[in-house]
This record gives structure tokens, sequence and C-alpha cells, in this order.
């Protein structure tokens, strides 16, 4: 027999090592996905619980002194708002039809906070109902809205930090820069509201602990400035959402993440007695998340290799637009060809992801789409009549 050279043993250990986290959740969770593909139509949105619990306990121990609260709008799955609520973790929500999903499963508002800094006079109002007591403002408007709706809210001041690192950014439409930022607490505190700290977020898919470094660089110089000018002592920060997932790539570690946000903490003068909260989304439920599809056509247009597949743009991988690329695994053990791969509807959006390497299918076997937990089932669409996904938690 012929003698393998050690090198490339060792070079197989590597790229074993090398496997993306979401891959390892799709070889364990496959023969599940076998079984429940049968029982369900395509798409199919298969969600580890396993993965889930691994994230949210990673965050609760790197970052003990935080309260990890669950940006629901990530994914709004009853199951999988059950199963973190059972692990003990809070919640950040964006509007009243959020808060009662939590409520009917016995969440208690003092659990939930809400950092969608324009809310509607209603939902302030459910939030005082209910007992959600943190609220986000980041301008005079709002402020007001606040103090006749909900006079005693604890409030804290959205920033606006650059979101450059971000492959979703969510800068440019919310927050304020460290002037305006000073100038609402001012206000705010001239008008008797009670302001208690500052929140701001990195933008989605932030691969870089320095962005977090910069916004809390700013955040204690405005700490500092409510100290000395409006005479109140803010104690809540809250360090948003950000923290990246791998999709087609390996992201830094969360250690990486810890180290800096920490020693950055420490600068604070009341470090030790702070309220810290952090909201992720993508992080918890991002590669939990298995799309299960099927291959509806292919086709072969100027040279370019096709598959047309069950899930689109519109019913499920909206984030493609913005950029996020993702893994694609397929059943077929035929040769490998490249693929620009089609949504089902008719629309030319509706293109899901372009030059990505794959056995060639056949119509009817599956595409699996990994890391996509987050921000899919919860924009999806039956547009142009095609099913939304069908969410089941393993
Ligand atoms: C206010 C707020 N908090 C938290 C999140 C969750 O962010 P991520 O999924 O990047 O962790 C978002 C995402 O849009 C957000 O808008």
């Amino acid at each position: 027999m012929e003698e393998l050279p050690s090198i490339r043993l060792k070079d197989f250990a590597a790229s074993r090592a090398d496997f993306l986290f979401p891959e390892k959740v799709f070889a364990r969770l496959k023969s599940k996905i076998d079984y429940l593909v049968y029982e369900h139509k395509t798409p199919l949105l298969v969600i580890d619980s396993l993965t889930v619990r691994k994230r949210y306990y990673e965050l609760v121990k790197y970052f003990p002194d935080f309260k990890v609260h669950y940006a629901v709008k990530a994914n709004d799955n009853l199951s999988v708002l059950e199963l973190l609520a059972s692990l003990g973790a809070n919640f950040e929500v964006a509007s009243i039809a959020e808060v009662i999903k939590l409520v009917e499963l016995g969440v208690s508002g003092s659990r939930m906070i809400t950092s969608n800094p324009i809310k509607p006079l209603d939902f302030i109002e459910v939030c005082r109902q209910v007992g959600i007591n943190y609220l986000c403002a980041d301008s005079k408007d709002e402020i007001e809205k606040i103090k006749f709706a909900f006079p005693n809210a604890k409030v804290y001041i959205r920033l606006e930090i650059e979101n450059k690192e971000s492959s979703w950014p969510l800068s440019g439409k919310f927050g304020l820069n460290e002037e305006e930022a000073k100038e609402l607490i001012d206000y705010a505190v001239r008008k008797k509201v009670n302001i208690v700290g500052l929140t701001f977020h990195a933008g989605s898919q932030n691969n870089s602990p320095d962005s977090f470094v910069y916004a809390l660089d700013i955040a204690k110089r405005i700490f500092d400035f409510a100290k000395a000018k409006c005479k109140i002592d803010m104690y809540l920060l809250n360090i948003g959402g950000g923290f990246p997932i791998d999709y087609t790539d390996k992201v830094r570690d969360i250690n990486q993440f810890k180290t800096k946000i920490y020693s950055k903490l420490n600068e604070f003068d009341n470090s030790g007695n702070m309220i810290l909260q952090m909201e992720p989304g993508r992080r918890i439920i991002g590669e939990a998340g298995i799309m299960v599809s099927r291959v509806i056509g292919k086709a072969v247009r100027e040279g370019k290799n096709w598959l047309y597949i069950d899930v689109g743009v519109f019913n499920g991988m909206m984030e493609v637009i913005g950029g996020i690329n993702y893994t694609f695994k397929t059943n077929s053990r035929r040769r490998a060809k490249v693929w620009n791969i089609g949504g089902p509807s008719c629309d030319g959006t509706d293109i899901v992801a372009k030059d990505v390497l794959l056995p060639e299918p056949e119509i009817g076997d599956f595409v699996y789409i990994l890391s996509a937990g987050a921000y899919t089932s919860v924009y999806a669409a039956p547009f142009n009549g095609y099913r939304i996904p069908t969410t089941i938690l393993v």
C-alpha cells in the first residue's frame, strides 16, 4: 500500500481544525435533517438548540458582568424564544408584537429593554404597562414622547459610531455623534427625564474588536461630561450587538472582543457599579440555523451554470442583498461545478449567490445554506406566492 507522506496527514489534520463552526453543526445535524425533510416541505429552517445554548453560554461566560439581552429581531421563533427564556436570557425588543410573544411565554417586562430609538407612542405605553423600564432615545421628540407616556422610564441615549468594519452596517439611520449626545443629555436632564446611560451598535457582523474600543472611548467622554456638566451619575452602558459569526470564513475568537472591551471598561469611573448590557442577535442564533431548500430548476446562460432553488432573496435570504455570503452544501455526490444560484421568484434581484463551487445537483436534490439562523425567516415574505420557511428547533 502506498504510504501517505506525513506532511499530507498534517495538512489533513490542519484542514479539519479549520472547518467552519457551521460546517460542524451541519455534519452533526445532517441525519436529523434527512428525516425532517420527509415530514416538512422546503424551505425549512432547522435550528440546532445545542448551538443556541453554546453561543448563549459562551457570552455569559466571557462577559460575566453583562446582562445578555437576545435581540428578538434576529429570529423571533417561539421555540427559540422559549429556549432562551429557559436558559435565563434577557431580551431586547423593538415592537409591541415582540413584547406580546415574550409575555405569552411568561417572560416579565423586567427582563426586556428596547433600544429602538424611535418608538410609536402605543409601544411606549405598552412598555410602561409591562414594566419594560429601560428605553432608548436619540432625539428631542423621542424624549418628549417618553416624558409624556412613561415619565418614570430610565432612558439611555443611542450613539452613532462608524460601522465601517461591519458587513451589515446599521449607521446612518439612528444615533448621535458625541456633541449631539451631550446636547441631548443636557436637554433631557433639564426636562427632568431620567437619563441613565448610553448605547451604541458597532454594526452587525462586525469582526473588529476595535470598533467597540472606539465606541467605548466616546462613551467614556460622555459619561464624564454628564457628571461634570449635568450633575448626573450615568450607570448604564449597553454595547449593542454586532458580534460576528462564521459564514464563509472564520471570524475572530470572542475572547479577543472580551479582552479589548473589558480593558476599556476599567477606564470608566464607576466601572464596578455599572449596569452592563449587550444585545446580540446574530451571534446567538446565526450559526444554529440551516436553511434546507430544494433545487427546482437548472439552466446554462451565457456559458454560466444556474441552479434555481425554492428559497430566495424575498422568502428568506434577504441579507444577500447587503453582501452577506453564505456557505452552501448539497446532498449530490456528482462532479463539482461552479454555479450561480437563483431564488424561485421572477424578480431579477432574486439571486442568492454567484460562483459557488458545488457538486452538480439534480432537480429535487437539496441545497443546504449554513449559518442561516439570523435575519432570514424574520424578513421572509411570500412574494410571487412562494412559501416562507417553516422553522423547526431540534
Ligand atoms: C438596536 C439593535 N440591537 C441589537 C441588534 C442585534 O445585532 P446583531 O444581530 O448584530 O447582534 C440590532 C440589529 O439590528 C439592533 O438594531
